[in-house]
């Protein structure tokens, strides 16, 4: 059929070769090894950033559990072993189909702004940006939504109790686990910024002679306080985060650091449930998160706008297919500037903006042989209508049952700020609101009108946690971290798959590229691609800069009756199934 054999491609990923057949992929990551990145199953598949979370997981599913079981007790873990990148103290969106519904349900569990937040509390009296006020510390954190939505999606679909999903994650927190280089990297990179706050020093630093140190790859992280937390949480559901002692401790330190969350906040918050943003492929129904996320959205518009220009003719990595990918991202990522925000504060274009009309009209201006120029790139018009961190994971079953969830505290390890006695991470998602309009956050992203501060109002993310079915049978389910880069790392994916027909491991390996208007430069994963397909872009006007797109695709698709899961070869995780 149309796939090279997968275990065949696995071999090449023993070789650190980055490249094979007519196009490049990366190797495995150091130390990782590819058989826990690639598995076929027949039964249930599991594909997240973290070993011990794929393994609760699994455990979940050995007790009699479901895809929704499996997707909580991961939720809880990977906020345990992946403290850099997501935990109770951040939020999230979570997409779940099961055979019967007429479109996955989307759960939004976002952080929100504070009921005291305006527009103007990241600015100075001159109205100047207060540098990094919206990234380190308390005044960057948002009332936290995780534990809300987790617990409220896991009522309505799971089989297991909470005290069952919950506890792999107490066990991790309470015996500790070894730092892996992944988050020692993460560790020594916010060292100086952790160490600002006792709480934060007292779980990611070590005592030595010389004073303390971050912990370094082989350390054992310890979460005594996490533990107790996530204890509270098992005896008391959503209340044991919302209301009581963790709650008071978190208000606490707010009220101590001048920060706005307040006790008020915490008890309103509310788990959203939306209909994800749906579009078409080649047969395909592709579904993705919708607003406050901009990147279902951008996916779908991206995806219309090269459908009909077959780009499998070409090739994967073919300079005529970059160049068409690359000029319909920049005008995703203009139009996301524009338009993009929380849609219940703000009005988003998005039937427009996922139109194929719309999506014929922004083919019709991308020349054949040049670059556009940022200049050249102004977001659509719309008749009527007046903007790496994080993780993902993916689960499916044998039945049809899929979880495609996006989880986040923003930057590394959020704000840096612990909250005493708790355990929990501040995330720094007050950084994905514009500070002010034109201001770029911290993924360069320019920010408008649309995303400014507002009292509730949940900030724009590009997180696109996406589910694409056919017949109303799952095909494949895929997402990943990495900021603005998400949103296009995972319509290449999907790219790679559905038009390119590559095999799922290829589709996620392949070296990846990155067009997001501001700055005007084509990011190419580090690796590079073939020279000769970088000279044509470049004189085509591409200004290419190689770097680190930090995007790490977890992804499940299904082949002939078999589950196949696929963790990024990039980074640290595990797919494993039956
Ligand atoms: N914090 C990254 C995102 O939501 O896109």
């Amino acid at each position: 059929m149309r796939r090279i054999f997968v275990g065949l491609i696995a071999l090449i990923f023993t070789s650190c070769s980055t490249s094979f057949g007519p196009y490049r992929t990366v190797p495995m990551a150091p130390g990782e090894d590819v058989k826990e990145h690639v598995k076929t199953g027949k039964k249930y598949m599991i594909a997240t950033q973290g070993r011990y979370a794929t393994t609760a997981g699994k455990k979940m599913m050995e007790l009699g559990g479901n895809a929704m079981d499996a997707a909580a007790a991961v939720s809880f873990v990977i906020s345990v072993e992946r403290p850099q990148s997501t935990g109770i103290g951040g939020g999230g969106f979570l997409l779940y189909w099961q055979p019967g519904m007429d479109e996955p349900m989307a759960y939004d569990f976002r952080e929100k702004a504070p009921l005291l937040g305006h527009p103007k509390m990241f600015l100075d009296k001159k109205g100047n940006e207060i540098a990094r006020k919206s990234l380190d510390g308390i005044f960057a954190g948002g009332v936290p939504g995780l534990v809300a939505g987790v617990i409220e999606a896991h009522e309505k679909y799971g089989k297991l109790p909470l005290a069952t999903v919950i506890e792999p994650a107490i066990e991790l927190a309470d015996k500790g686990f070894p730092v892996y280089p992944e988050l020692a990297k993460a560790l020594k990179y916010k060292a100086d910024t952790l160490a600002k706050f006792p709480a934060s020093k007292k779980i990611f630093f070590k005592k030595t002679r010389k004073g303390y140190v971050v912990l370094e790859e082989g350390d054992t992280l310890f979460q005594k306080d996490l533990a107790k937390t996530l204890r509270a949480i098992q005896k008391n559901g959503r209340d044991g985060f919302y209301k009581g002692w963790v709650a008071k401790a978190i208000v606490d330190e707010e009220r101590k650091r001048g920060g706005l969350i307040r006790m008020n906040d915490l008890r309103r918050y509310n788990v959203k449930k939306r209909r994800p943003v749906s579009g078409t492929y080649k047969g395909h129904e592709i579904f993705s998160m919708s607003p406050p996320s901009s990147g279902g959205i951008h996916v779908i518009q991206i995806l219309n706008t090269l459908e009909p220009l077959n780009l499998g003719h070409y090739g994967i990595q073919d300079a005529r297919t970059i160049h068409y990918t690359a000029s319909a991202m920049q005008q995703a990522f203009a139009d996301r500037a524009r338009y993009l925000g929380d849609a219940d504060f703000v009005k988003v274009p998005i039937k427009e903006l996922i139109s194929k009309e719309y999506a014929a009209k922004i083919r019709a201006r991308i020349p054949k042989d040049r670059a556009l120029t940022k200049e050249e790139v102004m977001p659509g018009k719309f008749e009527g209508y007046e903007s790496p961190e994080t993780t993902h994971f993916t689960i499916m079953d044998a039945e049809g049952h899929v979880v495609s969830s996006t989880q986040t505290i923003n930057g590394y390890f959020g704000s840096s700020l612990v909250i005493p006695g708790t355990g929990i991470v501040l995330n720094n998602e007050m950084d994905d609101f514009a500070t002010k309009v034109g201001a770029k956050n911290l993924f360069g992203a320019v920010g408008g009108k649309n995303n400014l501060v507002e009292s509730e109002k949940r900030p724009l993310s590009s997180m696109s946690p996406t589910i694409v079915l056919k017949n109303k049978r799952p095909v494949m389910a895929l997402g990943t971290p990495s900021g603005t880069r998400i949103l296009t790392c995972v319509a290449q994916t999907l790219m790679n798959y559905l038009e390119h027909k590559e095999p799922l491991l290829n589709s996620v390996a392949a070296v990846r590229y990155h067009q997001q208007w501001y700055p005007d430069e084509l990011g190419v994963g580090e690796f590079g691609l073939k020279k000769e397909e970088e000279d044509k872009l470049r004189k085509m006007g591409y200004k290419i800069r190689h770097k680190n797109l930090g995007c790490r695709i977890q992804a499940i698709s299904v082949e002939d009756g078999k589950l196949i899961g696929v963790s990024d070869p990039r980074g640290q995780g595990m797919a494993d199934g039956e």
